[in-house]
């Protein structure tokens, strides 16, 4: 996600922002940008690399700055959506990680006041606000400001005549390093390490004033805070994984995170009838490659639960070269990177039929967003790990909202229905919170599984994708051959290949397959297969058939996937943990693949 960071001290604010921009690189970016104040207040930014960047800027003289490298998400990537923002005057300059949710109406508002906007992004209307409430106290004026927003923040702001910077947080990290003489904020310790191992933790609610020798903390009230500092022992390479062993496992704990942000101002818009689509469609097809291809599978089980909407899935290297019959679908293309080369030679192809489009993708500005009549962005955040995992359930939470936004416009669901279903949807970020709770569990579970040489996955319903995605993930980053079943087709010819060196990890929640798949646990466990369940809390039955088992919070059985993928995703990696694999950048595969 967006990065930053902010300087006061005696040294040239241009070379530790810089140096700090290039440290927070690893969280992905599209574009970056610093300010610094000098003789007079001055910006630098652009689209691309900080490389380019900063071999492109002439030399600054300062000793107070911020600098930020942003990862689209409200506009798309391009040097007027760069970071920092300048008021009207030119005097202050804001720079800002999360999401400000009523962006437009105060967008509005400040316009109809007289101010002038320079980009699309929801960030803008903080520095305006900012220059609003100014009367000579910046302090004073952000905490006027932050009012009035509605929504997330990490947020640093500088004027040209003075000699601190002020910063905020809502949550969005930021951290202050204390050095000697010279202070620093940041979205993150990495920036800082070179110049300090001192850190205070900002929290939710607090705000700051940083100078070069002091720093101050005030809390929601506006009362002085006394907090010592943290001695941090990191090495740069860990705080970039933010202590995390590999990017996967950071990623994985980001997801509560990640579907907060990426529901956030999807339910307002879906209770306001503007969410995603504007016209019914008689079918859907949803196209989409790997990870994603699993995410469309479940997607047919919601949309046609929800909105009883016909819907099919296609691999987005078959559609391409199927007849394609029929009264065109609305074509749902789903891509968390937006580059795969047969989505978007699906999506092409999905016009050239005649089918409206709609994208699901995680990156503003990618080639999707191109090739298609609608977009709707998940916020995940950057995924670096190659293995989806954080991308995956925000995708997911898309594909809830699309079934939702179907069922409203058919009427297929009640209000009252769709309050309930987004109420739940909101409790997910703590559902996943408990899963995570629970990863030590998960991880003695996996002894079973790492000498294997196959392993398989059963499901039924709406989790049969999930096992399938819990097959895909163990073997990318594992490379221990694995399966997803639907379990009902074991008896179909897998069967045979099952015994006391072939485990089985099962999935088994209480829907209306439940007897069924208890059964078929069954039948496992009398081939003496070694079983590792899946199931909801306190489900002694299953207990009483499997090995092992981890279990998930109870949950409405159509959300059940969510949970139960964040356990599989917890099991192949800790599986692969224990074989000793690249986890990052399993061998052959790439994040993002291009060819087709
Ligand atoms: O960027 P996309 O979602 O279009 O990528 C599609 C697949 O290449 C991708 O989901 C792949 O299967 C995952 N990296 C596996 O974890």
């Amino acid at each position: 996600m967006c990065g930053i960071i902010g300087y006061a001290g005696p040294r040239e604010a241009q070379e530790v922002l810089l140096d700090g921009l290039r440290r927070l690189e690893y969280r992905g970016y599209d574009s970056a940008g610093l300010a610094i104040v000098g003789s007079s207040l001055k910006v630098f930014k652009d689209k691309g690399e900080i490389s380019k960047l900063s071999s492109s800027m002439p030399q600054l003289r300062g000793h107070l700055g911020v600098g930020h490298t942003r990862w689209a998400t409200c506009g798309k990537p391009s040097q007027q959506n760069a970071h920092p923002f300048l008021d009207c005057t030119g005097q202050m300059a804001v720079v800002h990680n999360g999401i400000i949710e009523n962006h437009l109406a105060l967008r509005k508002k400040l316009i109809d006041e007289g101010h002038v906007f320079t980009s699309e992004t929801d960030t803008e209307v903080l520095v305006h606000l900012l220059e609003k409430h100014y009367k000579g106290d910046l302090h004073a004026a952000l905490r006027e400001a932050l009012k009035e927003v509605k929504g997330t923040y990490a947020v640093v702001a500088i004027r040209t005549d003075g000699r601190e910077l002020v910063a905020a947080r809502k949550e969005n990290p930021l951290v202050i390093g204390l050095g000697v003489g010279e202070n620093i904020v940041a979205s993150d310790v990495t920036a800082m390490l070179n110049y300090t191992n001192k850190a205070l933790y900002i929290m939710d609610g607090e705000t700051v004033v940083l100078g070069p020798s002091k720093v101050t903390i005030y809390d929601v009230d506006g009362r002085t805070v006394h907090r010592d500092p943290s001695i941090i022992t990191w090495t740069v390479e860990d705080a970039k994984k933010g202590g995390f062993e590999h990017y996967m496992l950071k990623e994985i704990f980001e997801q509560p995170t990640a579907i907060h942000n990426s529901l956030l101002e999807s339910l307002d818009e879906l209770e306001s009838g503007t969410l995603m689509i504007d016209h019914d469609a008689p079918s859907i097809k949803l196209v989409a490659c790997g990870t994603s291809y699993h995410a469309s599978m479940v997607g047919k089980y919601i949309i046609e639960a929800l909105a009883k909407i016909p819907t099919t899935v296609e691999l987005a290297s078959e559609y391409r070269y199927s007849p394609g019959t029929g009264e065109g679908p609305l074509t749902v293309l789903l891509t968390q990177s937006g580059e795969t080369a047969d989505t978007l030679a699906a999506a092409r192809e999905a016009r050239r039929r005649g089918c409206p489009t709609l994208a699901v993708t995680n990156v503003v500005g990618s080639t999707i967003a191109r090739e298609v009549d609608r977009v709707f962005y998940t916020k995940a955040g950057p995924e670096i790990g190659v293995a989806a995992t954080k991308t995956y359930t925000t995708q997911l939470m898309a594909m809830y909202l699309l079934g939702m936004r179907l069922a409203q416009m058919r009427r297929a669901m009640g209000r009252d229905e769709i309050r309930e279903l987004t109420s739940e949807l909101r409790g997910m970020p703590r559902y996943i919170g408990k899963v995570l709770d629970r990863a030590h569990e998960v991880e003695a579970a996996t002894d079973m599984l790492v000498p294997a040489r196959d392993v398989f996955f059963l499901g039924r319903n709406i989790n049969y994708p999930t096992m399938l995605e819990g097959a895909l993930k163990l073997k990318e980053i594992s490379y221990i051959h694995a399966e997803g079943y639907a379990a009902g087709e074991l008896k179909h010819g897998p069967l045979a290949l099952l015994d006391a060196s072939t485990p089985v990890v099962a999935a088994c929640v209480k829907d209306h397959t439940y007897e069924k798949m208890l059964a078929n646990i069954s039948e496992v466990a009398a081939r003496d297969s070694p079983i590792l369940a899946i199931g909801l809390e306190g489900d002694a039955d299953l207990a009483a058939v499997a090995d092992s088992t981890v279990s998930v919070p109870k949950v409405n059985p159509i959300l059940s996937p969510v949970p139960l993928t964040v356990m599989v995703q917890l099991i192949a990696y800790y599986t692969a943990r224990k074989r000793g694999c690249p986890i990052d950048k399993p061998r052959n595969l790439a994040k993002s693949v291009t060819v087709d």
